[in-house]
């Protein structure tokens, strides 16, 4: 970065939601600007991070992602310690990884931070074809409890960035 490598705040970021609903390529477009279409189930945690300027300052993102699948998850609450941001996704094609999203938002809230900044991310937009939730319900919902909501394909890198940046300048 140019003017050295000074950081001013570090946040830690979350991933969670569903298996399959594309969290690790989400994190693999924002850090890496990349894409894999034949993504393994992520084991255990990961996590990346991208150093980006908000406001004039240099923001690290350390973005941590961890299985969706119940057996294949982190200890949730060292998982959860000290996250300032969360993406909560599902897959729009996936109805039941929307139907899955209130347990998530549980989960989280009963674990993080109370003022926790949370976007519930809709993704797979690319595929409009198989869509199985509607934008209008994802956003009634969103609104209800008061979280911010944007559809993403991690495919297309549409609204990847977008999401980030809401949630980094959110909590910044
Ligand atoms: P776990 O690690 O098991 O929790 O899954 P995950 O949520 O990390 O899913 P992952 O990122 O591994 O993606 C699952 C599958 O969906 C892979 O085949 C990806 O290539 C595909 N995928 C992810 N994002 C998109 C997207 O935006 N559009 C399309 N069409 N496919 C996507
Ligand atoms: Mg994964």
């Amino acid at each position: 970065m140019a003017g050295g490598d000074k950081v001013d705040y570090v946040f830690k970021v979350v991933l969670i939601g569903d298996s399959a609903v594309g969290k690790s390529q989400i994190l693999a477009r924002f850090a890496r600007n990349e894409f894999s279409l034949d993504s393994k189930a992520t084991i255990g945690v990961e996590f990346q991070t991208r150093t980006l300027l908000i406001d004039h300052k240099s923001v690290k993102a350390q973005i941590w992602d961890t299985a969706g699948q119940e057996r294949y998850r982190a200890v949730t609450s060292a998982y959860y310690r000290g996250a300032l941001g969360a993406l909560l996704v599902y897959d729009i094609t996936k109805r039941q990884s929307f139907d899955h999203i209130p347990r998530w938002l549980e989960e989280l809230r009963g674990h993080a931070d109370k003022n926790i900044v949370i976007m519930l991310v809709g993704n797979k937009s690319d595929l409009e074809d198989e869509r199985a939730v509607s934008t209008e319900d994802a956003k009634e919902f969103a609104e209800k409890e008061n979280v911010f909501f944007l559809e993403t394909s991690a495919l297309q890198a549409t609204n990847v960035e977008n999401a980030f940046q809401t949630v980094l300048s959110e909590i910044f």
